[in-house]
């Protein structure tokens, strides 16, 4: 039987990637895809989330929920590595969609349609999932799984020294999230900065007689001049689709339970996650976090997802 999961994504790039590979994989049955600000903005991030998937037609069209513009203004975006439009300026038309529900409340619908059964995968900031928390808080006990990107074990941030971008532009939400009673498994930068799409790959990826193959081909290039121009990286990270392969393929991570919390205040620490690590914890464990990856193995089993996807 298929897995039900709710993809809450902010393409992003690497967001899209990993759409392609849910919506085309037998394990999974993607029932939603909900939009949050974090890459691009809010109504960037539900226009792209309709344009992937219009591009990819998949064989069953999972539901779309629009974020929300948040509070308050956003402190950074991602514009910078994924483009203008955060899909690599590739200005897709898209078709209006109206009476798009809120990405929320569709969340919400989905768990209560379906207790204990629905596997969140949070690839953006956690925006979503702490305001259907805060609106019904007996839901969090009934999410199957919450799978979530972001965040640092032990290793340096990404948008600053202390703190990884999905939890630095909500930190608040991430918190909330962390201290919640759902069952949490956090795939942090450390783990899938180790993971690198290298151009040698890129003939590997699916050709442009396929709706996948046309998609990546138009995206992924912005992703690898940006990474190399800002990291000089020869390659692109896919933070996205590894936090996924984490779901599909448990046995390439290892994870350990820990005590994890996230800091809300703090001029350079903003969005830090930390760990009780020390040799007498006080925290209560609450949350599994991946450890270590077989890179190579994430990567192989990424382009077998993409292949299966173009098929
Ligand atoms: O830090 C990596 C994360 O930030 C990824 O989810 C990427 O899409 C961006 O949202
Ligand atoms: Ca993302």
């Amino acid at each position: 039987m298929a897995r039900k999961v709710i993809l809450d994504v902010d393409p992003g790039i690497d967001d899209a990637v990993a759409v392609a590979l849910a919506l085309f994989d037998p394990r999974l049955e993607v029932v939603a895809i909900t939009a949050v600000a974090g890459n691009v903005s809010a109504e960037q991030a539900t226009r792209n989330v309709q344009a992937i998937v219009e591009q990819i037609d998949p064989p069953r069209l999972p539901r779309i929920g629009a974020a929300v513009r948040p509070e308050r203004d956003p402190l950074v975006d991602a514009r910078h590595v994924y483009g203008a439009d955060g899909l690599g300026n590739s200005d897709f038309p898209v078709a209006e969609l109206h009476h798009l529900h809120p990405s929320d409340k569709v969340i919400t619908d989905e768990i209560r349609q379906a207790p204990d059964s629905v596997t969140i995968v949070a690839l953006g900031p956690l925006t979503n999932i702490a305001t259907v928390f805060r609106r019904d808080p007996s839901l969090a006990e009934q999410v199957g799984q919450l799978v979530i990107m972001g965040g640092t074990y032990r290793g340096p941030g990404n948008i600053t020294p202390a703190a990884e971008f999905n939890i630095y532009c909500d930190p608040v939400a991430a918190r909330e999230v962390f201290r919640s009673k759902t069952t949490k498994t956090l795939i942090p930068l450390d783990i899938t900065s180790q993971v690198v799409m290298t151009f040698d790959l890129l003939d590997q990826l699916p050709d442009e007689s396929t709706s996948v193959g046309r998609l990546l081909r138009r995206i992924l290039p912005y992703s690898f001049r940006a990474h190399r121009q800002l990291f000089g990286l020869e390659g692109a990270y896919l933070h996205d689709p590894v936090a996924l392969m984490a779901l599909l393929e448990p046995a390439l991570f290892e994870t350990e339970r820990m005590a994890g919390d996230v800091e809300v205040q703090g001029e350079i620490t903003l969005g830090a996650t930390v760990f009780d690590h020390r040799p007498a914890p006080q925290w209560r464990p609450n949350i599994d976090v991946a450890t270590s990856v077989d890179s190579a193995g994430v990567i192989a089993a990424i382009l077998r997802g993409l292949k299966q996807a173009a098929q």
